[in-house]
């Protein structure tokens, strides 16, 4: 044997792992580290190097509401088996009292509608985005702060030893699972650290969260807040059994400015993709978007306020337009901000565009787009075939 001393690069990422890397940069902003642990984890997956006999990965994500937490794990599922609804997903709220949990794990044979019940967690729920190629479930208990005595005992058992025992005995097997957990606790401390009342520093903490460029040592300050709030909540059997606790940032303004485009991207291929609205493009100008910004910009809830200043000024009443079909298929509109109205306007620019114009108009919108699981734009057939007069040509 010739003995070499080639040096080797654990550092590179198979390209499968690399796929879904760049793929979650695509659908998420600004929440680094937690894209890495996931791909960090189904590197060690794909490798066959994850301990047998428990879950794939077991994740704790805190941090505040609205940084993309629940997102992420949608955006893994459609990343690896193509759809977002593989996500199984358990407010542990919702599963207080026994008989909640039953629906849970369906109830023991004997019970009063045991055969009607069908359990939330059966081996058949688990499996059912499985194909071929990918054997891969993905399951998320939300609020785990809120989880009964009796839940977190199935839940202890989960992530474990990869088994939940049913009503019925019957048993779960979870080693083809990445099982999620999220929960608030912390965040009003990060609120505090990156809003400081008073002290030196407050006002530039402040503006470096608001453009997205923290500093280490404030990064790192909230790191230690969520994972120290967790640590006081959880029991240390709990935490011992947890690969990755990962503890997301609170957007800024610059994230949600980049999180707007993404939504926006979203919405144009919604509008292509459903049955429901006839195809158009639309193009929001620079002005209309500084309105949503400022509209849709509140640190506390991140970017679940400003999708709800999405859904007021753009969707409803794009919505209104449709229904009232002031807006048709084959229409390129405008949307613009009047600052004297202090309002969205819409106008129409063009109609009666063919599809192929359109397309082309949506994927040279500049803005980046992400791949969705239904392939939107691609369907130009299929807008043609539901017999719109204006997108036959
Ligand atoms: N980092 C992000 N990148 C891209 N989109 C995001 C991000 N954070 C939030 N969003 C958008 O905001 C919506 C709400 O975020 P999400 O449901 O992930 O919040 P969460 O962190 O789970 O909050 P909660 O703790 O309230 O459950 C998402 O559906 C997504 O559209
Ligand atoms: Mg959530």
């Amino acid at each position: 044997m010739v003995r070499l001393n080639r040096k080797l690069d654990p550092t590179r990422t198979g390209q499968e792992a690399e796929k879904l890397h760049a793929d979650l940069h695509k659908r998420i902003v600004g929440q680094d580290e937690a894209i890495d642990q996931i791909v960090n984890i189904y590197q060690m997956y794909l490798a066959g190097m994850n301990g047998p006999g428990r879950p794939i990965g077991n994740f704790l994500f805190l941090g505040p509401t609205g940084s993309g937490k629940t997102r992420l794990v949608e955006s893994t599922a459609e990343g690896l088996v193509g759809d977002a609804r593989a996500m199984i997903k358990i407010d542990c709220a919702e599963f207080q009292h026994s008989h909640e949990i039953a629906k849970l794990i369906g109830s023991p044979p004997g019970y009063l509608g045991h055969r009607e019940t069908h359990p939330l967690l059966s081996q058949e729920v688990l499996n059912q985005y499985h194909s071929e190629k990918i054997k891969l479930s993905f399951v998320l208990f939300d609020e785990i702060e809120k989880a009964s005595d009796a839940l977190w005992n199935l839940l202890l058992g989960i992530l474990d030893k990869a088994t939940l025992t049913l009503g019925d005995n019957r048993r779960v097997d979870f080693s083809r699972a990445l099982i999620f957990m999220t929960s608030n606790l912390g965040a009003t401390e990060m609120g505090s650290i990156l809003r400081p009342n008073l002290g030196f520093g407050a006002a530039e903490i402040a503006r470096r969260h608001e453009s997205g460029q923290l500093d280490e040592s404030t990064a790192g300050k909230i790191s230690k807040a969520g994972v120290e709030a967790a640590r006081r909540k959880f029991t240390p059997e709990f935490m011992n059994r947890i690969d990755k606790v990962v503890v997301f940032k609170p957007l800024g303004q610059a994230e949600l400015r980049q999180i707007l485009g993404l939504e926006l991207n979203i919405l144009q291929q919604r509008v292509f993709n459903t049955s429901a609205t006839t195809p158009f493009v639309f193009s929001v100008t620079e002005p209309a978007k500084e309105f949503l910004l400022r509209e849709g910009t509140d640190l506390k809830y991140g970017a679940r306020h400003l999708k709800r200043a999405i859904d007021r000024a753009l969707v409803h009443p794009m919505s209104n337009l449709i229904a009232t079909q002031q807006i048709r298929g084959g229409d390129l509109i405008k949307v613009d901000f009047d600052p004297d109205a202090n309002e969205m306007t819409f106008s129409k620019e063009a109609e009666d565009m063919p599809a192929y114009a359109m397309v082309q108009m949506v994927e040279s919108s500049g803005l980046p787009m992400p791949q969705l699981s239904t392939g939107a734009v691609v369907e130009v057939p299929k807008i043609a075939a539901r017999g719109r007069r204006t997108l036959a040509s």
